[in-house]
């Protein structure tokens, strides 16, 4: 396959395993993250191209776009890179809100911007937004993170209307809780990380959570040529968390 993805936030978690999976399905892949070391060390694991800066700063997404380009025609792009970030509305103040909405949801924007930009000229592309269950039903003291990660399903779907025309598709992926460093920041205090995961994933239909590769699947289907009429999705990965209304025990069966 003669195409490049520039995947965000690719040296940890979801993003690691999506660049992962894209090399191992013939790719050509440039991570862009703020953590050189990670992405060193993706880089000589997967043989992606690393791009070092935040998606907060436009030209190091246009960084990552020429340097995709180097590769071979941009095709792909994955906008993955987050923070968790927590605090009710009356814990936060103006500060905690614009760094939050910065990497959030204006960054993946210049994400979306520039892909499309770059997208343009060849009239294909497939994009891709991490967003998050957030986006719909919340979490509590997640005030401005599922505010960011509702916005970012409207723009996806401006940007796969806009774009439909010219063959670039748009998606989003709403995951539910993934097993990766991000989760580490939400462990409470005095409790072990394997407890933690084995709480959240009681929080579940499924009675666990999920692997970052289980995510991954559904960001490389999107990105494919199999998903050639899906534009403008919102795909809930979630073992169908968001499905269920009140957590009543599951049925003995
Ligand atoms: N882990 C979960 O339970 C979960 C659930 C729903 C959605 N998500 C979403 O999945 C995506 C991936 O999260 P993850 O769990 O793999 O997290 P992670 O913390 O393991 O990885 C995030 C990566 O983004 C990078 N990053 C952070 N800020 C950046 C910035 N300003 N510029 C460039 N890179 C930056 C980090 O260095 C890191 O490599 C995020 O969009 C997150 O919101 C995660």
């Amino acid at each position: 396959m003669n195409r490049s993805c520039v995947v965000t936030g690719a040296s940890s978690g979801l993003g690691l395993a999506t660049a992962e999976l894209l090399r191992e399905r013939g790719w050509e892949v440039v991570g862009l993250d703020l953590d050189a070391e990670g992405l060193q060390r993706a880089a000589a694991a997967l043989g992606l191209v690393p791009v070092v800066g935040s998606i907060t700063d436009w030209a190091a997404h246009e960084r990552a776009a020429e340097a995709a380009a180097d590769l071979a025609p941009l095709h792909g792009w994955v906008n993955n890179a987050a923070i968790d970030l927590q605090g009710a509305a009356h814990e936060v103040d103006a500060e905690h809100i614009a760094k939050g909405l910065g990497v959030l949801l204006e960054g993946p924007m210049f994400g979306l911007a520039v892909a499309v930009r770059h997208m343009l000229p060849h009239r294909a592309g497939s994009i891709v937004t991490v967003s998050s269950i957030q986006a719909v039903a919340t979490f509590p003291r997640y005030f401005v993170y599922g505010a960011a990660k509702a916005a970012l399903l409207q723009a996806t779907r401006s940007v796969a209307v806009d774009y439909g025309p010219v063959g670039i598709r748009c998606n989003a992926v709403l995951p539910g809780t993934i097993d990766t460093p991000m989760l580490d920041v939400v462990i409470p205090t005095g409790v072990s990380r394997e407890e933690s995961v084995a709480r959240e994933g009681e929080l579940s239909p499924m009675g666990r959570i999920a692997a970052p590769g289980e995510v991954a699947n559904a960001v490389a289907f999107l990105l494919s040529d199999e998903a050639s009429y899906v534009s403008g999705a919102m795909l809930t990965v979630d073992g169908a968390s968001t499905a269920r209304c009140f957590a009543y025990p599951p049925l003995e069966i």
